[in-house]
């Protein structure tokens, strides 16, 4: 296994382009399960979710071949309606290959994603928009095996205790475009991830109005045909190189930003006080003022992300004062706490809260990364700290941020890989 160290200080100068967005390109691959006739999928990042998925597809019988950011998918020579523990179990993307495979061959046996460490993560909200759909569903040893003669529209209440949720969404969605008549879903997540494969679904020739909206309406058609896409860019991995720039003191240039999908962020950092000029796509992130503590509560978009949360709790270490974070979609995300804490943060987590007491200078120091974005939180806590910092289990960062060492060493970042 891998660690990553980092030799913080150093002020981030220079461009970084922004990738495809790994929560839209998953979903997307998965969606090519509903036509037999050949996908393009362009802006493809080179993730480890990404060839997780492509495994996937494989299994369940498709040819899926991946080159300099692109994804031909075409049929293969079988059609398998079993996606197997093994695939399934290391990503909870996986599980949205229950929709399309419904959708496709009438039955899908997926195995359930189980729970991480950010918490339960169950699937109720899947299962009850399918079933809704008319789908026949049990569970037994672990799988989930979903039969339906015909699916059939239906009124869909997709809300939960949490608010919506992003791949119940995509699930659902997947499964009504062949349905039989009209699929209402209300409390639909609105994420742009989520309206990026309603775009992909209306290319392959689906009838879906209000994506992007709490309501999402679905007139299902018999057949869906291939298409070509390019995926949105991330903005996650946006987010986490503007915070980049400002934990360090330094002066970036973000290419390849939709900078209306980074709302609830921006407002937040124009709040604390930081410099950011946007045109054009591109956003130049200027660490040279000095920030003011802001509270943030994470919900669903257009919210403050939850996948920031980590992020923007490493830059409040730094920023003298006290802000409260409080967690809404996951509250047990907050393995990062203790490993900020090694490095000199103040941070005291009360249940869903943390309360973040900003010091001058966080100091190196060898920590664990739990999760995807829990690293991202360590990485940028690094970048600013005095001293060395060594992050293990560096293997959940290279799930979700393409090439993410060679951007921040183009930037300036002294960077390395060490074995553990
Ligand atoms: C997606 C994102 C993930 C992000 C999360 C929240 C992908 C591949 N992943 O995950 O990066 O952190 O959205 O923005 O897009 N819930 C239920 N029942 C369900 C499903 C979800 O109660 O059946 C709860 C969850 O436990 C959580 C909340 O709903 O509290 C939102 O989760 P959800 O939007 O489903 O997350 P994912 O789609 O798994």
């Amino acid at each position: 296994m891998d660690k990553l160290v980092i030799e913080g200080g150093v002020k981030l100068k220079g461009e970084v382009t922004i990738s495809g967005a790994k929560n839209a390109v998953l979903p997307i691959l998965a969606a090519t399960l509903l036509t037999d006739e050949p996908c393009v999928i362009k802006g493809v990042p080179n993730l480890r979710d990404t060839v997780s998925m492509l495994k996937i597809l494989r299994a369940l019988g498709k040819n899926a071949e991946f080159e300099k950011g692109r994804v031909n998918v075409t049929r293969g020579k079988f059609h398998s309606h079993f996606a197997e523990y093994r695939l399934v179990s290391t990503m909870r993307a996986s599980f949205c290959v229950l929709g399309p495979l419904l959708g496709k061959l009438k039955k899908a046996k997926v195995s359930l994603p189980g729970g991480c460490v950010i918490g339960v993560r169950p699937v109720d909200l899947h299962l009850k928009g399918i079933s809704a759909l008319g789908a026949d569903i049990s569970i037994d040893s672990g799988y989930v095996i979903a039969r339906a003669g015909n699916l059939r529209g239906s009124y869909i209440y997709l809300g939960g205790i949490y608010g919506s949720s992003v791949l119940a969404t995509d699930n659902v969605m997947m499964a009504a475009v062949l349905a039989k008549g009209k699929t209402t879903i209300e409390s639909a997540a609105c994420e742009p991830e989520v309206a990026d494969l309603a775009e992909f679904l209306i290319k392959m020739g689906a009838k879906i109005k209000g994506h992007g909206t709490p309501v999402i309406e679905i007139e299902g058609v018999k057949h869906l045909h291939g298409a070509a896409h390019t995926i949105i860019p991330d903005r996650i991995e946006a987010g986490t190189m503007i915070l980049a720039a400002l934990i360090t003191g330094g002066d970036i240039l973000v290419k390849n930003v939709q900078y209306q999908h980074l709302g609830a962020l921006i407002d937040k950092l124009s709040e604390a006080g930081a410099a950011l000029e946007h045109r054009d796509g591109i956003l130049r992130a200027r660490g040279t003022r000095r920030l003011k503590p802001v509270n943030i509560t994470t919900l669903p978009y257009p919210g403050f992300p939850t996948d920031m949360q980590a992020q923007m709790m490493s830059l409040m270490s730094v920023t003298p004062g006290i802000s409260l974070i409080t967690e809404k979609i996951y509250p047990d995300r907050f393995m990062h706490v203790a490993e900020l804490n090694r490095m000199g943060a103040h941070i005291q987590r009360e249940g869903p809260h943390a309360i973040v007491e900003g010091v001058k200078k966080l100091s190196g120091a060898p920590v664990m990364a739990s999760d995807l974005r829990a690293s991202a939180g360590l990485v940028l806590a690094g970048l600013s700290a005095r001293g060395n910092t060594s992050i293990s289990r560096i293997y959940h960062l290279e799930r979700g941020y393409e090439s993410i060492e060679e951007k921040l060493i183009n930037l300036g970042a002294k960077v390395w890989r060490e074995k553990e």
